[in-house]
């Protein structure tokens, strides 16, 4: 779950050496331990989910608890992209933004297929009220995308993106080995084992080319990437779906 603290500040000290420029790859590399402190594939859920042991309404209650968030993550990037000026980071974000609603079909409704294969109809997801640990998770992204600095927005993205390829990866793989789940249920979570590996490439190259402009930007985005991972952290470890995992594995 949590890794040792000291990596981060240890290299914190490298990159900030007043009058030498700054060391991209050792500020990428505090960037991913400072989300990997809040690694959620470490998180009981994922575990229980990689090994089979969620119940199928365990599953059904993350699958309507979590549509509220993959529904609300485009509106993150429209938040974004319309306080951008011009340019390719622009264009970048706009480019994700229709990836996720309009290349295909929308990731959302690609969530709903999930749905639907574990037994839970499009209506009664969407109409379901986000749990109370959900609503904070997209109230954090809302307002960073529409208040913070792009270089904090960028990490807050990064820390989210860079997780999600690994984390689907093992979602698809656990239906799949355990729940008999077909390929129009796993849909979502395969497209995700790649397609977020390029948009965190992007947020993380776009960060480092903030950041090299302007190294005071560098300690901010490290802590609102760690601040996001915590948030999703937090979300998971709070949501309905892991109490009843929490409480079916007391039972046990
Ligand atoms: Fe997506």
């Amino acid at each position: 779950m949590r890794v040792d603290e000291g990596v981060g500040s240890r290299v914190k000290l490298l990159y900030f050496r007043i009058g030498e420029p700054m060391n991209l790859r050792v500020f990428q590399d505090a960037l991913d331990a400072r989300v990997a402190r809040h690694d959620l594939l470490s998180h009981p859920f994922y575990q229980a989910w990689a090994e089979g042991k969620l119940s199928i309404g365990q599953l059904r209650a993350y699958a309507s608890e979590y549509f509220h968030h993959v529904a609300a993550v485009p509106t993150f990037l429209s938040a974004f992209h319309s306080r951008l000026g011009d340019g390719a980071l622009r264009r970048a974000v706009l480019r994700n933004l229709a990836e996720e609603e309009v290349e295909g079909r929308a990731h959302s409704d690609m969530w709903l297929d999930f749905a639907e294969g574990i037994g839970l109809s499009p209506e009664r997801v969407r109409n379901s009220p986000p749990s109370a640990p959900v609503r904070d998770l997209i109230a954090h992204f809302d307002r960073s995308a529409r208040e913070d600095s792009t270089a904090q927005i960028l990490a807050a993205f990064y820390a989210y993106g860079s997780q999600v390829p690994r984390i689907s990866g093992e979602e698809a793989r656990g239906l799949l080995r355990h729940y008999g789940a077909d390929a129009f249920t796993c849909g979502y979570f395969v497209l995700h084992t790649y397609a977020d590996i390029r948009h965190s490439q992007i947020w993380q190259e776009q960060l480092g080319r903030v950041v090299v402009r302007d190294r005071k930007l560098a300690e901010p985005a490290l802590d609102a990437a760690e601040r996001a991972a915590d948030w999703l952290w937090q979300a998971l470890d709070c949501s309905t779906a892991n109490r009843l995992c929490a409480f079916s594995t007391t039972a046990a």
